[in-house]
Protein backbone atom coordinates (compact mmCIF):
# COMPACT_ATOMS: atom_id res chain seq x y z
CA UNK A 1 0.00 0.00 0.00
CA UNK A 2 0.80 3.55 -1.01
CA UNK A 3 1.31 6.44 2.04
CA UNK A 4 -2.03 8.48 0.27
CA UNK A 5 -3.59 4.65 0.78
CA UNK A 6 -2.64 3.86 3.58
CA UNK A 7 -3.95 7.62 4.86
CA UNK A 8 -7.23 7.25 3.13
CA UNK A 9 -7.84 4.00 5.06
CA UNK A 10 -6.90 5.85 8.07
CA UNK A 11 -9.16 8.98 7.52
CA UNK A 12 -11.19 8.33 4.21
CA UNK A 13 -10.62 9.44 0.60
CA UNK A 14 -12.40 12.89 0.99
CA UNK A 15 -10.39 13.96 3.47
CA UNK A 16 -6.62 13.70 1.86
CA UNK A 17 -6.34 16.56 -0.16
CA UNK A 18 -4.27 16.01 -3.50
CA UNK A 19 -5.71 18.89 -5.91
CA UNK A 20 -3.42 21.65 -6.14
CA UNK A 21 -5.81 23.99 -5.87
CA UNK A 22 -7.51 22.87 -2.90
CA UNK A 23 -3.68 21.81 -1.29
CA UNK A 24 -3.24 26.37 -1.25
CA UNK A 25 -4.32 27.21 1.60
CA UNK A 26 -2.50 24.74 3.46
CA UNK A 27 0.46 25.93 1.88
CA UNK A 28 1.16 29.48 2.82
CA UNK A 29 0.83 30.97 5.90
CA UNK A 30 -1.20 34.48 7.08
CA UNK A 31 1.47 36.87 6.35
CA UNK A 32 2.29 35.39 2.60
CA UNK A 33 5.77 35.14 3.65
CA UNK A 34 6.39 31.57 4.02
CA UNK A 35 5.15 28.61 1.70
CA UNK A 36 5.86 25.03 0.91
CA UNK A 37 4.94 21.90 -1.37
CA UNK A 38 2.69 19.97 0.78
CA UNK A 39 2.67 16.29 -0.77
CA UNK A 40 -1.15 15.95 0.62
CA UNK A 41 -3.41 17.31 3.41
CA UNK A 42 -5.21 15.08 5.82
CA UNK A 43 -7.82 15.68 7.93
CA UNK A 44 -8.38 12.91 10.99
CA UNK A 45 -12.05 13.73 12.80
CA UNK A 46 -10.62 12.19 15.85
CA UNK A 47 -7.60 10.96 17.84
CA UNK A 48 -7.43 7.63 16.78
CA UNK A 49 -7.57 8.88 13.37
CA UNK A 50 -4.55 11.36 14.12
CA UNK A 51 -2.48 8.45 15.37
CA UNK A 52 -3.36 5.71 12.32
CA UNK A 53 -1.75 9.32 10.22
CA UNK A 54 0.99 9.22 12.65
CA UNK A 55 1.86 5.20 12.28
CA UNK A 56 1.27 5.92 8.54
CA UNK A 57 3.56 8.18 8.20
CA UNK A 58 6.22 7.07 10.85
CA UNK A 59 6.13 3.67 8.72
CA UNK A 60 6.92 5.25 5.57
CA UNK A 61 9.32 8.19 7.10
CA UNK A 62 7.44 10.90 5.55
CA UNK A 63 7.65 14.22 7.49
CA UNK A 64 4.49 15.88 8.75
CA UNK A 65 3.71 19.84 9.18
CA UNK A 66 0.98 19.97 11.89
CA UNK A 67 -1.93 22.90 11.03
CA UNK A 68 -4.04 24.16 13.14
CA UNK A 69 -5.72 27.51 12.07
CA UNK A 70 -2.74 28.64 10.34
CA UNK A 71 -2.94 31.85 11.69
CA UNK A 72 0.97 31.23 13.40
CA UNK A 73 3.25 34.16 11.77
CA UNK A 74 6.54 32.45 12.50
CA UNK A 75 5.82 29.34 9.22
CA UNK A 76 5.24 27.31 11.64
CA UNK A 77 2.38 26.12 10.43
CA UNK A 78 3.29 25.88 6.95
CA UNK A 79 5.08 22.30 5.10
CA UNK A 80 8.55 22.33 3.86
CA UNK A 81 8.29 20.94 0.42
CA UNK A 82 7.46 17.50 0.11
CA UNK A 83 5.59 17.45 3.92
CA UNK A 84 2.14 16.05 4.25
CA UNK A 85 0.01 18.87 6.36
CA UNK A 86 -2.02 16.89 9.32
CA UNK A 87 -4.92 19.66 10.20
CA UNK A 88 -6.31 19.69 13.16
CA UNK A 89 -9.34 21.62 11.97
CA UNK A 90 -12.25 18.55 12.56
CA UNK A 91 -11.07 17.69 15.66
CA UNK A 92 -13.68 20.29 16.44
CA UNK A 93 -15.70 19.05 19.86
CA UNK A 94 -16.33 20.94 22.70
CA UNK A 95 -17.50 18.82 26.64
CA UNK A 96 -19.40 20.04 28.79
CA UNK A 97 -18.25 22.59 31.36
CA UNK A 98 -17.41 21.78 34.45
CA UNK A 99 -18.94 23.97 36.64
CA UNK A 100 -17.83 22.12 39.75
CA UNK A 101 -13.86 22.89 38.52
CA UNK A 102 -14.40 25.93 36.07
CA UNK A 103 -12.61 23.81 33.74
CA UNK A 104 -13.85 22.79 29.75
CA UNK A 105 -12.49 19.73 27.82
CA UNK A 106 -11.63 20.49 23.93
CA UNK A 107 -10.77 19.30 20.80
CA UNK A 108 -7.53 20.38 19.66
CA UNK A 109 -9.28 22.22 16.32
CA UNK A 110 -11.94 24.36 18.52
CA UNK A 111 -11.39 27.89 17.61
CA UNK A 112 -11.06 30.79 20.47
CA UNK A 113 -14.48 32.39 19.63
CA UNK A 114 -16.49 28.84 19.42
CA UNK A 115 -15.18 28.52 22.66
CA UNK A 116 -15.55 31.89 23.83
CA UNK A 117 -19.34 31.44 22.44
CA UNK A 118 -19.17 28.02 24.40
CA UNK A 119 -18.94 29.52 27.99
CA UNK A 120 -19.87 32.87 28.07
CA UNK A 121 -23.78 31.98 28.85
CA UNK A 122 -22.53 30.14 31.87
CA UNK A 123 -20.62 32.73 33.12
CA UNK A 124 -17.16 31.64 32.33
CA UNK A 125 -14.67 32.84 29.69
CA UNK A 126 -11.01 32.13 28.41
CA UNK A 127 -8.10 33.34 29.89
CA UNK A 128 -6.24 34.16 26.72
CA UNK A 129 -7.78 36.47 24.00
CA UNK A 130 -6.35 38.20 20.89
CA UNK A 131 -7.02 39.18 17.45
CA UNK A 132 -7.06 35.73 15.34
CA UNK A 133 -9.91 34.54 17.69
CA UNK A 134 -12.52 33.58 14.84
CA UNK A 135 -9.63 31.57 12.89
CA UNK A 136 -6.54 30.21 15.82
CA UNK A 137 -7.77 26.67 17.43
CA UNK A 138 -6.90 25.54 21.23
CA UNK A 139 -4.24 23.44 20.10
CA UNK A 140 -2.45 25.86 18.27
CA UNK A 141 -2.73 27.95 21.07
CA UNK A 142 -1.08 25.73 23.30
CA UNK A 143 1.54 24.41 21.00
CA UNK A 144 2.53 28.24 20.58
CA UNK A 145 2.11 29.57 24.33
CA UNK A 146 -0.03 32.34 22.83
CA UNK A 147 0.22 35.24 25.08
CA UNK A 148 -2.15 38.46 23.77
CA UNK A 149 -3.81 40.65 25.54
CA UNK A 150 -4.98 39.47 28.85
CA UNK A 151 -1.62 37.73 30.49
CA UNK A 152 -1.32 40.54 32.37
CA UNK A 153 -4.26 39.27 34.57
CA UNK A 154 -4.24 35.63 33.75
CA UNK A 155 -0.78 34.79 32.57
CA UNK A 156 -0.31 32.88 28.93
CA UNK A 157 -2.07 29.47 27.27
CA UNK A 158 0.67 27.68 29.77
CA UNK A 159 -1.19 29.29 32.54
CA UNK A 160 -4.84 27.99 31.14
CA UNK A 161 -3.81 24.47 30.47
CA UNK A 162 -4.06 21.73 33.06
CA UNK A 163 -3.94 18.42 30.95
CA UNK A 164 -3.69 17.40 26.91
CA UNK A 165 -3.67 14.50 25.08
CA UNK A 166 -1.32 13.92 22.52
CA UNK A 167 -0.17 11.73 20.04
CA UNK A 168 3.77 11.12 19.56
CA UNK A 169 5.40 10.50 16.55
CA UNK A 170 5.16 6.30 16.74
CA UNK A 171 1.37 6.78 16.85
CA UNK A 172 1.59 6.17 20.83
CA UNK A 173 -1.53 8.08 22.24
CA UNK A 174 -0.44 10.05 25.70
CA UNK A 175 -3.32 11.34 27.80
CA UNK A 176 -3.71 13.04 31.26
CA UNK A 177 -6.91 14.97 30.87
CA UNK A 178 -8.00 14.87 34.68
CA UNK A 179 -7.21 18.86 35.31
CA UNK A 180 -6.07 17.95 39.01
CA UNK A 181 -4.34 21.72 39.82
CA UNK A 182 -1.93 20.11 41.84
CA UNK A 183 -0.45 17.05 40.57
CA UNK A 184 3.56 16.50 41.44
CA UNK A 185 3.72 13.29 40.01
CA UNK A 186 7.15 13.01 38.22
CA UNK A 187 8.09 15.34 34.77
CA UNK A 188 5.10 17.44 33.47
CA UNK A 189 4.45 15.54 30.08
CA UNK A 190 1.36 18.81 29.91
CA UNK A 191 3.66 21.71 30.67
CA UNK A 192 6.63 20.06 28.16
CA UNK A 193 3.74 19.88 25.12
CA UNK A 194 2.78 23.24 25.51
CA UNK A 195 4.87 25.95 23.82
CA UNK A 196 6.56 22.97 21.61
CA UNK A 197 5.30 24.13 18.79
CA UNK A 198 4.35 20.53 17.22
CA UNK A 199 7.72 19.43 17.62
CA UNK A 200 7.21 16.56 19.90
CA UNK A 201 3.79 15.71 19.41
CA UNK A 202 0.67 16.25 17.88
CA UNK A 203 -1.94 17.62 20.70
CA UNK A 204 -5.35 16.61 20.00
CA UNK A 205 -7.65 17.41 23.32
CA UNK A 206 -6.92 20.02 26.03
CA UNK A 207 -8.44 20.44 29.41
CA UNK A 208 -8.71 24.50 30.04
CA UNK A 209 -9.30 26.29 33.32
CA UNK A 210 -11.54 28.53 33.00
CA UNK A 211 -11.55 32.47 34.33
CA UNK A 212 -15.16 34.24 35.13
CA UNK A 213 -16.87 36.09 32.67
CA UNK A 214 -16.50 39.87 34.14
CA UNK A 215 -19.48 41.87 33.26
CA UNK A 216 -18.12 45.67 34.31
CA UNK A 217 -15.89 46.71 31.19
CA UNK A 218 -14.37 49.82 30.50
CA UNK A 219 -11.71 50.86 27.64
CA UNK A 220 -9.68 54.00 27.71
CA UNK A 221 -7.09 55.05 24.74
CA UNK A 222 -4.84 57.28 26.33
CA UNK A 223 -2.42 59.69 24.36
CA UNK A 224 1.13 60.05 26.03
CA UNK A 225 4.34 61.09 25.02
CA UNK A 226 6.18 58.06 23.94
CA UNK A 227 7.31 54.66 25.13
CA UNK A 228 8.78 55.89 28.70
CA UNK A 229 5.55 57.31 29.82
CA UNK A 230 3.40 54.28 28.29
CA UNK A 231 5.67 52.08 30.91
CA UNK A 232 5.16 54.81 33.54
CA UNK A 233 1.46 55.04 32.66
CA UNK A 234 0.83 51.22 32.81
CA UNK A 235 3.19 50.71 35.90
CA UNK A 236 0.66 53.30 38.25
CA UNK A 237 -2.68 51.64 36.29
CA UNK A 238 -1.23 47.93 37.73
CA UNK A 239 -0.59 49.06 40.91
CA UNK A 240 -3.91 51.20 41.02
CA UNK A 241 -6.02 48.95 39.89
CA UNK A 242 -7.03 45.86 40.68
CA UNK A 243 -9.14 45.06 38.08
CA UNK A 244 -6.93 46.00 34.61
CA UNK A 245 -6.87 43.23 32.57
CA UNK A 246 -5.09 45.25 29.25
CA UNK A 247 -2.32 47.63 28.52
CA UNK A 248 -1.30 47.54 24.85
CA UNK A 249 1.07 50.36 23.45
CA UNK A 250 0.85 52.02 20.21
CA UNK A 251 2.37 54.63 18.17
CA UNK A 252 0.99 57.77 15.76
CA UNK A 253 2.19 56.10 12.33
CA UNK A 254 0.58 52.93 13.52
CA UNK A 255 -3.04 54.68 14.09
CA UNK A 256 -2.14 56.51 10.36
CA UNK A 257 -2.10 53.09 9.20
CA UNK A 258 -4.56 51.27 10.46
CA UNK A 259 -6.73 54.47 9.24
CA UNK A 260 -5.71 54.24 5.72
CA UNK A 261 -7.46 50.34 5.89
CA UNK A 262 -10.17 50.68 7.96
CA UNK A 263 -13.06 53.83 8.79
CA UNK A 264 -11.91 55.21 11.63
CA UNK A 265 -11.49 58.72 12.67
CA UNK A 266 -8.69 60.26 14.48
CA UNK A 267 -9.15 59.15 17.70
CA UNK A 268 -8.20 62.48 19.35
CA UNK A 269 -8.73 66.25 17.75
CA UNK A 270 -5.22 66.64 18.13
CA UNK A 271 -2.46 64.60 16.71
CA UNK A 272 -0.06 62.83 19.56
CA UNK A 273 2.86 60.30 19.36
CA UNK A 274 2.02 57.49 21.24
CA UNK A 275 -0.74 55.52 23.03
CA UNK A 276 -1.76 53.01 25.61
CA UNK A 277 -4.95 51.42 25.54
CA UNK A 278 -6.09 50.08 29.15
CA UNK A 279 -9.18 48.00 29.69
CA UNK A 280 -10.56 47.23 33.39
CA UNK A 281 -12.89 44.45 34.25
CA UNK A 282 -14.60 43.45 37.49
CA UNK A 283 -18.43 42.52 38.91
CA UNK A 284 -18.24 46.54 39.63
CA UNK A 285 -18.17 49.00 37.48
CA UNK A 286 -14.46 49.83 36.97
CA UNK A 287 -15.27 53.10 35.04
CA UNK A 288 -14.71 55.45 38.25
CA UNK A 289 -11.60 53.82 39.13
CA UNK A 290 -10.03 54.30 35.64
CA UNK A 291 -11.07 57.93 35.72
CA UNK A 292 -9.42 58.64 38.92
CA UNK A 293 -6.22 57.04 37.80
CA UNK A 294 -6.82 59.23 34.33
CA UNK A 295 -7.46 62.60 36.14
CA UNK A 296 -4.00 61.64 38.21
CA UNK A 297 -1.21 60.39 35.82
CA UNK A 298 0.77 63.08 34.58
CA UNK A 299 1.68 61.22 31.83
CA UNK A 300 -2.10 61.56 30.07
CA UNK A 301 -2.30 64.34 27.22
CA UNK A 302 -5.55 62.89 26.13
CA UNK A 303 -7.88 60.68 27.36
CA UNK A 304 -11.60 59.28 25.31
CA UNK A 305 -13.04 55.92 27.90
CA UNK A 306 -15.88 53.55 26.50
CA UNK A 307 -17.97 51.05 28.80
CA UNK A 308 -20.59 50.43 26.10
CA UNK A 309 -19.72 46.67 23.18
CA UNK A 310 -19.94 48.94 20.34
CA UNK A 311 -17.37 52.04 21.99
CA UNK A 312 -15.17 49.58 23.79
CA UNK A 313 -14.60 47.88 20.43
CA UNK A 314 -14.03 50.79 18.20
CA UNK A 315 -11.39 51.80 20.45
CA UNK A 316 -10.04 48.20 20.23
CA UNK A 317 -9.91 48.78 16.76
CA UNK A 318 -7.24 50.96 16.90
CA UNK A 319 -4.85 48.08 18.70
CA UNK A 320 -6.37 45.08 16.92
CA UNK A 321 -6.69 46.49 13.26
CA UNK A 322 -2.71 46.86 13.02
CA UNK A 323 -2.03 43.05 11.86
CA UNK A 324 -3.86 42.99 9.11
CA UNK A 325 -3.57 46.81 7.96
CA UNK A 326 0.23 45.70 8.00
CA UNK A 327 0.03 42.94 5.93
CA UNK A 328 -2.31 45.04 3.78
CA UNK A 329 0.43 47.33 2.71
CA UNK A 330 2.83 44.47 1.75
CA UNK A 331 4.37 41.00 3.31
CA UNK A 332 6.26 42.19 6.58
CA UNK A 333 9.21 41.17 8.44
CA UNK A 334 7.28 40.21 11.65
CA UNK A 335 9.45 39.81 15.02
CA UNK A 336 7.75 39.19 18.10
CA UNK A 337 10.47 40.28 21.08
CA UNK A 338 10.61 41.19 24.43
CA UNK A 339 13.21 43.64 26.41
CA UNK A 340 12.97 44.02 30.43
CA UNK A 341 10.42 46.95 30.91
CA UNK A 342 12.75 49.16 32.28
CA UNK A 343 14.28 48.81 29.33
CA UNK A 344 11.51 49.49 26.58
CA UNK A 345 12.13 53.18 25.91
CA UNK A 346 15.84 52.63 25.59
CA UNK A 347 15.03 49.24 23.07
CA UNK A 348 12.48 51.48 21.35
CA UNK A 349 14.60 54.61 20.64
CA UNK A 350 17.57 52.45 18.76
CA UNK A 351 15.46 50.21 16.92
CA UNK A 352 14.90 52.86 13.71
CA UNK A 353 18.98 53.34 13.38
CA UNK A 354 19.25 49.49 13.98
CA UNK A 355 17.46 47.89 10.66
CA UNK A 356 19.32 48.51 8.06
CA UNK A 357 16.22 48.68 5.40
CA UNK A 358 12.19 49.42 5.79
CA UNK A 359 10.15 50.76 7.38
CA UNK A 360 9.15 50.29 10.87
CA UNK A 361 5.78 49.82 12.78
CA UNK A 362 5.86 48.67 16.29
CA UNK A 363 3.15 48.07 18.91
CA UNK A 364 2.32 45.46 21.36
CA UNK A 365 1.59 44.05 24.93
CA UNK A 366 3.80 46.80 26.99
CA UNK A 367 3.29 45.94 30.48
CA UNK A 368 5.13 42.12 29.32
CA UNK A 369 7.74 44.24 27.95
CA UNK A 370 6.46 42.87 24.42
CA UNK A 371 6.55 44.97 21.39
CA UNK A 372 5.32 43.74 18.02
CA UNK A 373 8.34 45.04 15.35
CA UNK A 374 7.18 44.88 12.73
CA UNK A 375 9.21 45.81 9.43
CA UNK A 376 7.64 46.61 5.61
CA UNK A 377 9.57 46.82 2.35
CA UNK A 378 12.59 45.11 4.16
CA UNK A 379 12.48 43.30 -0.30
CA UNK A 380 15.15 41.34 0.03
CA UNK A 381 16.40 41.63 3.36
CA UNK A 382 14.53 40.21 5.70
CA UNK A 383 17.36 37.94 7.00
CA UNK A 384 19.24 41.01 7.82
CA UNK A 385 16.49 43.05 9.31
CA UNK A 386 15.63 39.62 11.43
CA UNK A 387 19.64 39.68 12.75
CA UNK A 388 19.73 43.41 13.59
CA UNK A 389 16.82 42.94 15.29
CA UNK A 390 17.19 39.98 17.02
CA UNK A 391 21.06 40.94 18.27
CA UNK A 392 19.28 44.05 19.72
CA UNK A 393 17.23 43.08 21.51
CA UNK A 394 19.97 39.87 23.24
CA UNK A 395 21.83 42.98 24.05
CA UNK A 396 19.45 44.19 26.87
CA UNK A 397 18.67 40.25 27.83
CA UNK A 398 15.53 40.07 25.94
CA UNK A 399 13.68 37.32 24.40
CA UNK A 400 13.62 37.07 20.77
CA UNK A 401 9.89 35.47 20.79
CA UNK A 402 7.69 36.55 23.08
CA UNK A 403 4.72 35.48 22.18
CA UNK A 404 4.41 33.38 18.44
CA UNK A 405 7.09 30.88 19.06
CA UNK A 406 10.59 30.62 17.02
CA UNK A 407 9.03 28.63 14.35
CA UNK A 408 11.08 28.53 11.01
CA UNK A 409 11.50 32.58 11.00
CA UNK A 410 13.98 32.17 14.14
CA UNK A 411 15.03 28.94 14.65
CA UNK A 412 19.00 30.50 13.49
CA UNK A 413 18.78 32.78 16.15
CA UNK A 414 17.69 30.65 19.12
CA UNK A 415 20.99 30.77 20.47
CA UNK A 416 20.11 34.53 21.30
CA UNK A 417 18.00 33.63 24.23
CA UNK A 418 18.34 30.14 25.27
CA UNK A 419 22.24 29.11 26.02
CA UNK A 420 24.08 25.79 24.91
CA UNK A 421 23.19 24.08 27.18
CA UNK A 422 19.55 24.58 27.03
CA UNK A 423 19.34 23.40 23.54
CA UNK A 424 21.15 20.44 24.06
CA UNK A 425 18.58 19.91 26.71
CA UNK A 426 15.71 20.68 24.11
CA UNK A 427 17.71 18.31 21.26
CA UNK A 428 18.07 15.45 23.91
CA UNK A 429 13.64 16.01 24.29
CA UNK A 430 13.36 15.56 20.59
CA UNK A 431 15.47 12.93 20.12
CA UNK A 432 13.94 11.34 22.57
CA UNK A 433 10.61 11.51 21.63
CA UNK A 434 10.54 11.48 17.95
CA UNK A 435 13.57 10.37 16.66
CA UNK A 436 13.76 10.22 13.17
CA UNK A 437 12.88 14.24 12.72
CA UNK A 438 9.37 13.31 11.33
CA UNK A 439 6.91 16.23 12.92
CA UNK A 440 7.37 20.09 11.96
CA UNK A 441 11.03 19.74 11.09
CA UNK A 442 12.98 22.76 10.66
CA UNK A 443 10.50 24.51 12.92
CA UNK A 444 11.52 25.52 16.52
CA UNK A 445 15.46 23.73 16.59
CA UNK A 446 18.39 24.69 14.51
CA UNK A 447 19.72 21.57 12.45
CA UNK A 448 22.10 19.38 14.75
P1 LIG B 1 -1.22 27.33 13.53
O1 LIG B 1 -0.87 28.62 12.93
O2 LIG B 1 -1.92 26.36 12.67
O3 LIG B 1 0.11 26.63 14.10
C1 LIG B 1 1.00 27.35 14.92
C2 LIG B 1 2.09 26.36 15.42
O4 LIG B 1 1.51 25.40 16.29
C3 LIG B 1 2.74 25.56 14.30
O5 LIG B 1 4.08 25.29 14.64
C4 LIG B 1 1.93 24.27 14.28
O6 LIG B 1 2.66 23.18 13.76
C5 LIG B 1 1.62 24.08 15.76
N1 LIG B 1 0.35 23.42 16.00
C6 LIG B 1 -0.88 23.84 15.62
N2 LIG B 1 -1.83 22.98 16.09
C7 LIG B 1 -1.17 22.02 16.77
C8 LIG B 1 -1.59 20.86 17.46
N3 LIG B 1 -2.88 20.53 17.57
N4 LIG B 1 -0.65 20.08 18.03
C9 LIG B 1 0.67 20.39 17.95
N5 LIG B 1 1.12 21.48 17.29
C10 LIG B 1 0.21 22.28 16.71
N6 LIG B 1 -0.34 35.12 19.01
C11 LIG B 1 -0.18 35.46 20.31
O7 LIG B 1 0.45 34.72 21.06
N7 LIG B 1 -0.70 36.62 20.80
C12 LIG B 1 -1.42 37.46 20.03
O8 LIG B 1 -1.85 38.51 20.49
C13 LIG B 1 -1.64 37.11 18.66
N8 LIG B 1 -2.39 37.90 17.88
C14 LIG B 1 -2.57 37.54 16.58
C15 LIG B 1 -3.38 38.36 15.77
C16 LIG B 1 -3.58 38.05 14.44
C17 LIG B 1 -4.47 38.92 13.59
C18 LIG B 1 -2.96 36.90 13.89
C19 LIG B 1 -3.15 36.52 12.45
C20 LIG B 1 -2.17 36.08 14.68
C21 LIG B 1 -1.97 36.40 16.03
N9 LIG B 1 -1.19 35.59 16.87
C22 LIG B 1 -1.05 35.92 18.18
C23 LIG B 1 -0.50 34.41 16.32
C24 LIG B 1 -1.37 33.13 16.23
O9 LIG B 1 -2.72 33.43 16.13
C25 LIG B 1 -1.12 32.25 17.43
O10 LIG B 1 0.21 31.78 17.38
C26 LIG B 1 -2.07 31.06 17.53
O11 LIG B 1 -1.84 30.44 18.77
C27 LIG B 1 -1.89 30.03 16.43
O12 LIG B 1 -2.99 29.15 16.43
P2 LIG B 1 -3.36 28.31 15.13
O13 LIG B 1 -4.42 27.34 15.46
O14 LIG B 1 -3.66 29.23 13.99
O15 LIG B 1 -2.00 27.54 14.88
C1 LIG C 1 -0.99 41.01 18.29
O1 LIG C 1 -0.69 41.22 19.45
O2 LIG C 1 -1.89 41.64 17.70
C2 LIG C 1 -0.25 39.96 17.58
O3 LIG C 1 0.59 39.20 18.31
C3 LIG C 1 -0.22 39.91 16.12
C4 LIG C 1 0.94 40.61 15.49
O4 LIG C 1 2.05 40.57 16.01
O5 LIG C 1 0.74 41.19 14.41
ZN1 LIG D 1 0.72 40.00 20.36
Amino acid sequence: MTLLEALATAVGSGHVVTDASMLASYETDWTGRFTGRALAAVRPRDTAQVAAVVRACADAGQPICIQGGNTGLVGGSVPVDGSIVLSLARLDAIGEVDTVAGQVTVGAGVTLARLQQHVRPLGYDVGVDFAARESCTVGGMAATNAGGERVLRYGTMRAQVLGVEAVLADGTVVSRLHGLPKDNTGYDVVSLMVGAEGTLGVLTALRLRLVPLLPARTVALVAVDDTAAAVGLVRQAREQLPSLEAAEVFFLDGVNLVRRHTALPAPFADEHPAFVLLECAGRHDPTDDLLALLESATEVRDATVASDVRGRHTLWQYREAHTESINAEGVPVKLDVAVPLRSLADFVAQLPDAIPVGRLVLFGHVNEGNLHVNVLDARDEAEAVTDAVLKLVASYGGSISAEHGVGRAKQAWLGLSRSAEEIAVMRALKDALDPNGLLNPGVLLPPA
